[in-house]
């Protein structure tokens, strides 16, 4: 009678255990709304870093889930962009992080960003996250003063002020090439330039005209674009001995970048041997060759030499080997 008495017991607690775990079971599968822990635009390379915790210690067990990113913009929201990446909710709290370059520049118009996440083996969504903000500039055309490889795809945009409307929307390089506008908001405009050409040595300008609807006074929005292509590798790399104290290393450009002045090609000369770093200012000389000279190093007669050159759109090298005597 006493041992039926525990065991009876026993059972109700162990019963009344497995049915708590049911319960929490059925309402931690009601996901909750997910957040967004950080947001950093980038203005200038147009990049964006979302964060949000998966919060998976909201769950009693692991569990699959695929999150959706949402990018809207426009006026009225459409989608700029959508995502998805995959998780494994295991409990802790793991911090999440998707990064995504925009074709237009966040300067152009707002910006919103939603998250929400769907529980993949019980076919259930959470809500989207509340809209976070990227907000725009007020006036202007953008982007500024950018440097491009030949053949980019180019989204420039005209924002322009309250009380003030658009008249007119340009770019240097849509003489020659095909371009075409899209409205974004009642304060904003996109003109898409396909596949850019070569620009000439001061740049590309884009520009728009507004004008006040009351006094017709107008206002000019404007930038530059600068398209080129990235260094090629230097050519006919070649150093020698002038004297006791000097190295003289000359090299050819190979195809011209057309970029030109703090945009054109930077570049350095790093003996390995050594670790020295030489920066090459005003390497150029003459039409073809180019020239950069490096001190001779006491107790050293073997050099070797890489050309390093860089400039907005990418890098190469070259290398050679010296012997002196
Ligand atoms: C956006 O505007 C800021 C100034 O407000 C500027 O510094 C930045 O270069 C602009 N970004 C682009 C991509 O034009
Ligand atoms: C050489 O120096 C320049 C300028 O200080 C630097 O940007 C570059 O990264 C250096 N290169 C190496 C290989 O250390």
């Amino acid at each position: 009678m006493w041992i039926d008495q525990i065991s009876c017991c026993l059972l109700a607690v162990l019963c009344l255990h497995i049915l708590n775990r049911f319960a929490t079971q059925a309402k931690a599968l009601v996901p909750t709304t997910p957040q967004i822990h950080e947001l950093t635009p980038d203005y200038i390379s147009d990049t964006l870093e979302v964060k949000w915790y998966e919060g998976g210690s909201a769950f009693p067990y692991e569990l699959n889930a695929i999150w959706e990113i949402h990018i809207l913009h426009k006026k009225p929201l459409k989608e700029a962009a959508r995502d998805i990446i995959q998780s494994r909710l295991t409990g802790t709290e793991k911090l999440l992080h998707w990064v995504w370059t925009s074709d237009l520049p966040f300067n152009c118009t707002d910006h919103y960003v939603r998250i929400r996440y769907c529980l993949v083996d019980h076919g259930i969504c959470s809500e989207w996250s509340e809209l976070a903000k990227i907000p725009g500039k007020d006036s202007g055309m953008y982007p500024i003063d950018k440097v491009v490889p030949m053949g980019t795809d180019m989204t420039f945009c005209c924002v322009w002020k309250r009380g003030e409307s658009m008249t007119t929307i340009n770019y240097g390089g849509c003489r020659s090439g095909h371009c075409w506008t899209e409205t974004l908001t009642e304060q904003s405009m996109a003109l898409h330039a396909e596949k850019v050409a070569l620009s000439p040595s001061s740049g590309f300008n884009a520009w728009c005209l507004a004008e006040t609807t009351e006094d017709s006074d107008e206002s000019i929005y404007g930038t530059v674009l600068f398209v080129g292509y990235p260094p090629d590798v230097p050519k006919k790399l070649d150093c020698t001995a002038q004297n006791s104290e000097e190295i003289m290393c000359q090299w050819q450009e190979g195809r011209r970048t057309n970029l030109y002045g703090t945009r054109g090609t930077h570049y350095f000369l790093i003996e390995q041997f050594s670790g020295k770093n030489i920066t090459c200012i005003h390497a150029r000389r003459g039409q073809q060759h180019f020239q950069c000279n490096f001190p001779i190093l006491t107790d050293q007669t073997k050099y070797h030499f890489t050309l390093e050159a860089y400039n907005n759109l990418g890098h190469s090298k070259a290398s050679v080997l010296l012997e002196i005597d």
